[in-house]
């Protein structure tokens, strides 16, 4: 027998047995864990839409994150890590909004939506990491960090204010 793949998720480890090795991340998110909330747009890691950010600890013992695209990852990489995805951002209170999608709502950054949770993740992972740095991105660091991110229809240049904005709130 095939050891479970054991990984953090939605605040629990989970262990996920006779899992093909071939599964993605995003079929195993939408099928069997029922996380809706990442979307399929290209299905071959061109656009972004299905963007999760995968968390590993470093040899200090530091989470370091990184985004990645559920659709041509694979569950058996997940082992030992921690997966997050739109639905970690939750709000703690009904009508709060997490700094992330507050700033994309007040920034017009969202149109028709269907790239919005993708964009959302790139941009948390950022936060994640200029907050644990206390430093904020240059519109250059940010338009790098979402460059594996495509919209079709709103544009980059609300998106990348809304990643300066997400600081002031
Ligand atoms: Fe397009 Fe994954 S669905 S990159
Ligand atoms: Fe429609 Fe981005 S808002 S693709």
């Amino acid at each position: 027998t095939t050891q479970p793949v054991r990984f953090y998720h939605r605040g629990r480890i989970v262990d996920v047995s006779g899992v093909h090795p071939t599964r993605s991340v995003l079929d195993w998110l939408r099928e069997d864990a029922h996380c809706t909330g990442t979307k399929e747009g290209c299905n071959e890691g061109d656009c972004g839409a299905c963007t999760v950010v995968v968390g590993e600890l470093d040899a200090a013992g530091q989470l370091q994150l990184q985004t990645v695209n559920s659709c041509i990852q694979f569950v058996p990489t997940l082992h030992g890590k921690a997966l997050f995805t739109v639905e970690d951002l939750k709000p703690q209170c009904a009508g709060q909004l997490h700094p992330v999608q507050q700033a994309l709502v007040e920034c017009h950054g969202s149109q028709c939506g269907f790239c919005t949770p993708g964009f959302v993740m790139s941009l948390w992972s950022t936060y994640e990491h200029h907050q644990a740095a206390g430093t904020q991105p240059t519109r250059q660091q940010l338009a790098d960090d979402l460059s594996g991110n495509l919209c079709r229809c709103t544009g980059y240049r609300p998106i990348i204010d809304a990643g300066q904005r997400m600081f002031d709130l």
